[in-house]
């Protein structure tokens, strides 16, 4: 796992969003997933922004988005849905056909999950994941607790996470399940990123990077990837020891 700390928001968005760049650009058949979330938002901007500007091509990469609340229609803009077409599917050329996101109204969750499995086995896994990290430790939907060896699965929501989740909605939003890709996609990625912004990221940060690694914090096995970038800003690493 490599660490950097950038000094404000505005620097690490940018790395992030080069990052990106440059993936699309080396492997312009690969397989992008990412979180939705207020951390990544300007991360996405630049690089929609960069990607314009330079004439990327996406068209023949593939999209998946990592997570979504159970029971929120992708019309509704605290779904990850909205928010991904909003930010980012939306503004480049990829194809529909390689774009898959979770359905968060599916009758069917547990096959909406297989679908997502096949969907990423038949694209040969993701090349470039980026998630953030919420205030409980959990990446994606993955909740303290979780094991790293499921796929996409649907999880219980933590009072954390629906409370804090509260700040993507207009109104008052009942939230009790998500959909997510599993931890085990993550360890399967080529390369992961994660990003965290912020004083209020800062304890969670230190669990994460300099407690044990444990299921009981899902952001701390990003340890354990042999390909990882941590990306924090000043705030969000003010207390690591170093
Ligand atoms: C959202 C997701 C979540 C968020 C996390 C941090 O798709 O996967 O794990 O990344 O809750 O959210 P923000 O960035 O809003 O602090």
């Amino acid at each position: 796992m490599k660490l950097s700390v950038f000094p404000d928001y505005r620097m690490l968005s940018e790395r992030a969003s080069d990052e990106i760049i440059h993936l699309v650009k080396e492997k312009p058949t690969g397989v992008l997933c990412f979180a939705s979330g207020d951390t990544p938002r300007l991360c996405y901007q630049l690089m929609v922004e960069k990607a314009k500007a330079a004439k990327i091509d996406f068209s023949a990469m593939s999209f998946v988005g990592l997570d979504e609340w159970v029971g929120i229609p992708p019309s509704n803009e605290g779904s990850c849905h909205f928010f991904l077409d909003n930010l980012v599917l939306r503004h480049l050329n990829f194809s529909s056909a390689n774009i898959h996101l979770f359905d968060g109204l599916s009758a069917d969750p547990k096959g909406e999950c297989r679908k997502m499995d096949q969907f990423l086995h038949e694209k040969g896994g993701i090349d470039l994941m980026l998630v953030g990290v919420g205030m409980n430790g959990h990446i994606g939907f993955n909740e303290p607790g979780i094991s790293s060896h499921y796929y996409s699965h649907i999880v219980e929501l933590e009072n954390t996470t629906t409370s804090v989740g509260q700040k993507y909605f207009k109104e008052a939003t009942v939230l009790k399940q998500g959909i997510t890709l599993g931890l085990k996609h993550l360890l399967e990625t080529r390369k992961v990123m994660m990003l965290a912004s912020g004083s209020k990221k800062a304890p969670v940060i230190k669990k994460a990077l300099e407690e044990n690694i444990s299921d009981q914090m899902p952001a701390s096995i990003i340890r354990t990837h042999p390909n990882s970038k941590v990306l924090l800003d000043e705030e969000a690493a003010s207390m690591l020891r170093s």
